[in-house]
């Protein structure tokens, strides 16, 4: 499995006691790539649950699509 994933960010998140969920007790910071709120996770990886592991996938306006292969502009 394969995510397409752009980022606008250009620095880190530095997480400080602030920032950890009362509730929770903790942090949970996103690894899949589809978090409206990233760095943090908001349950958006609930969207990645069935995906087959042999295929890459595009994710667009909170839709799945199966793409054969991402081709970026480096590779012209
Ligand atoms: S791990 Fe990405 S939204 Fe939860």
């Amino acid at each position: 499995m394969t995510r397409l994933v752009e980022l606008e960010a250009t620095g880190p998140r530095k997480l400080d006691p602030a920032d950890i969920d009362d509730e929770k007790g903790d942090v949970a910071i996103c690894q899949c790539g589809l978090s409206n709120s990233f760095p943090f996770c908001d349950g958006s990886h609930r969207h990645t649950e069935g995906e087959d592991s042999e295929t890459t996938y595009v994710y667009e306006d909170g839709e799945r699509r199966a793409v054969d292969r991402v081709v970026t502009a480096d590779e012209g």
